[in-house]
């Protein structure tokens, strides 16, 4: 199928067949903001920050612009109030996860969140499993994974394997956007290999 136009934040822009909004609008080089894309990863649409209003036919919803499709005569918005209410909100919900993390705070500047917002959380993950999924579509070697579930669930190295695999790779640490997952690797290393502290 040839390409087919599409409206983004007013523009006319062109999509090819199989692309995603945030692809058609990558290549226009309009940028939507993400936290659980990946290029090289299949989209996986759980972070939402890449919300955007669509409209088809009459009919406008919101929608994760990473996982949908692009299609002919689409009207996309990627920046309104409403979107950004959105967004702020997404934020100050991941900065209780990790209020120092700078790509989290340069966005919370970029749509006015506020850190303190809510109760910190003990745990750094935000769920956007960009290094599970690194790990295991990339490089095949599931040396992390995710343990536990809903509010409890997080990241976890699996010592066994992170120990033969991790050393040499560790590509998925500046995915991070907590910045949080070098600290739980060398946890993890720190607790197979303890060292004598003299
Ligand atoms: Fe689209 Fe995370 S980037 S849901």
């Amino acid at each position: 199928m040839s390409d087919f136009p599409l409206q983004i934040d007013g523009r006319e822009v062109t999509a090819s067949a199989g692309m995603t909004v945030l692809e058609a609008a990558g290549r226009a080089g309009i940028a939507i903001p993400t936290l659980c894309h990946h290029e090289k990863l299949e989209p996986y649409g759980s972070c939402r920050l890449c919300t955007v209003e669509v409209e088809s036919r009459g009919w406008s919803k919101l929608v994760a612009a990473c996982v949908y499709p692009a299609e002919q005569g689409l009207v996309v918005r990627t920046r309104t109030e409403k979107i950004d209410r959105i967004r702020k909100l997404i934020l100050e919900l991941y900065l209780a996860h990790a209020p120092d993390a700078a790509g989290l705070r340069a966005l919370a500047e970029e749509y006015g969140a506020d850190r303190d917002r809510f109760e910190k959380e003990a745990s750094f993950c935000i769920h956007c499993g960009l290094c599970v999924r690194y790990c295991a579509e990339v490089k095949g070697a599931n040396a992390v994974g995710f343990i536990d579930r809903g509010t409890r669930k997080e990241i976890s190295f699996i010592p066994e394997i992170a120990a033969r695999e991790c050393w040499d790779c560790r590509e998925c640490f500046p995915l991070c956007p907590t910045e949080a997952l070098q600290g739980a690797y060398v946890f993890v290393e720190a607790l197979r290999f303890p060292r004598s502290t003299e």
